[in-house]
């Protein structure tokens, strides 16, 4: 790792196939849950792997983004390390879900998927992925063709003014504009405020890192993703939207007077009213983006059990370079240990 790099080469690019291998090991290890009605079982399943990979990696790690805020989740929580912390090893720091669906996951339901970003930095202390004190994010993203060109979309603006200019952008007419939405209560106006104009709406019941990186990839059926969400995935997708062209505003959506309260009594006054861009929350180039399906998506199909032969799918990319690969990767379960648990056990799968 102390090697000396080329110019132009992160530590991102040489680190991103060890990245791969946390979140296939925590599909692998979650898809016994698949179905099972147990999502707290399934997350710590997933945990337990991505962490045990994430540790085999001569990397000085930091959680970012972890676990835990929304739910009281087993989790990876913020501040915690990650990797082997060998001298000289490059910092990252790492945000991670290793669900993004823990209900899709228990409900045997599609949609669901393991996912992290990581970004190198010069020093551990260093946050390159926004660590945002809200529970959940107001969001609008859209692909590269929106990003560009005049006009710009405002996360206060009406919903009737955001999709005509990305309508304008796209060369296509309001009403052939389809928005990702995650179905629930406190998005009953946003969802009549959309149907008002005559777009159309996929609704989704969890799972929105993939909901809000769906307008950026090519051949999406879809055309911006609206409404709130949590903020840990608000900071996954700006740095998969990074590494793809396109563009995220988010902003902090405190859920009720309480929460308001207490980010105003913590500072934070100036940040409630800021919009965030996906550069705010995923700063630089040194960025990576990776997620392995768990149950099938449109963007990955799920883990794959035929024999002693598991099949995952995965996606990593690279802000810097802006690579998208997908690795379609086979597993030999007669031989395959991943390494799971805060006490670092090998196991067989
Ligand atoms: P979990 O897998 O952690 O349950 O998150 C699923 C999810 O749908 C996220 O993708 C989304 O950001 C968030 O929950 C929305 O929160 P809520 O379910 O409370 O509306």
């Amino acid at each position: 790792m102390s090697a000396e790099r080329k110019p132009g080469v992160g530590t991102e690019r040489l680190i991103g196939l060890d990245l791969v291998r946390a979140c296939e090991a925590a599909s692998l290890n979650v898809f016994r849950w698949i179905g099972k009605g147990d999502k707290n079982a399934a997350d710590a399943a997933a945990t337990d792997a991505i962490r045990g990979m994430l540790n085999l990696i001569d990397m000085r790690g930091t959680c970012t983004i972890g676990e835990g805020i929304k739910d009281q989740a087993p989790g990876i929580f913020v501040g915690e390390t990650l990797g082997t912390w060998v001298d000289d090893s490059p910092a990252v720091s790492i945000a991670l879900d290793p669900i993004d669906g823990t209900t899709l996951t228990a409900k045997g339901l599609p949609g669901a998927i393991s996912v992290l970003a990581a970004a190198n930095t010069k020093s551990p202390d260093e946050r390159a992925l926004a660590a945002v004190p809200s529970v959940y994010m107001e969001k609008i993203a859209v692909g590269p063709q929106v990003k560009e060109g005049t006009g710009t979309l405002r996360l206060d603006a009406p919903v009737e003014q955001n999709l005509e200019l990305i309508a304008l952008k796209l060369g296509k007419r309001v009403r052939d504009l389809v928005v990702c939405i995650l179905d629930r209560p406190r998005h009953e106006k946003l969802i009549n405020d959309v149907r008002g104009t005559g777009a159309s709406i996929r609704l989704i019941g969890d799972g929105d890192v993939a909901g809000a990186i769906g307008p950026c990839m090519p051949d999406s059926p879809v055309d911006v993703y609206m409404g709130i969400g949590g903020s840990p995935e608000a900071i996954l997708a700006a740095a998969a939207i990074k590494c793809l062209g396109g563009e995220m505003l988010a902003r902090m959506w405190p859920r009720d007077d309480e929460e308001r309260k207490q980010l105003l009594d913590d500072g934070y006054e100036e940040h409630l009213e800021r919009t965030y861009t996906s550069e705010d929350m995923a700063r630089g180039d040194g960025i990576v983006f990776v997620a392995t399906g768990i149950t099938d998506s449109a963007l990955l199909a799920g883990v794959r059990v035929s024999g002693h032969i598991a099949t995952t799918h995965s996606i990593v990319m690279r802000a810097r370079s802006r690579t998208v690969r997908y690795i379609r990767a086979f597993h030999d379960l007669t031989r395959k240990i991943i390494r799971v648990g805060p006490d670092s056990r090998d196991v067989r799968l």
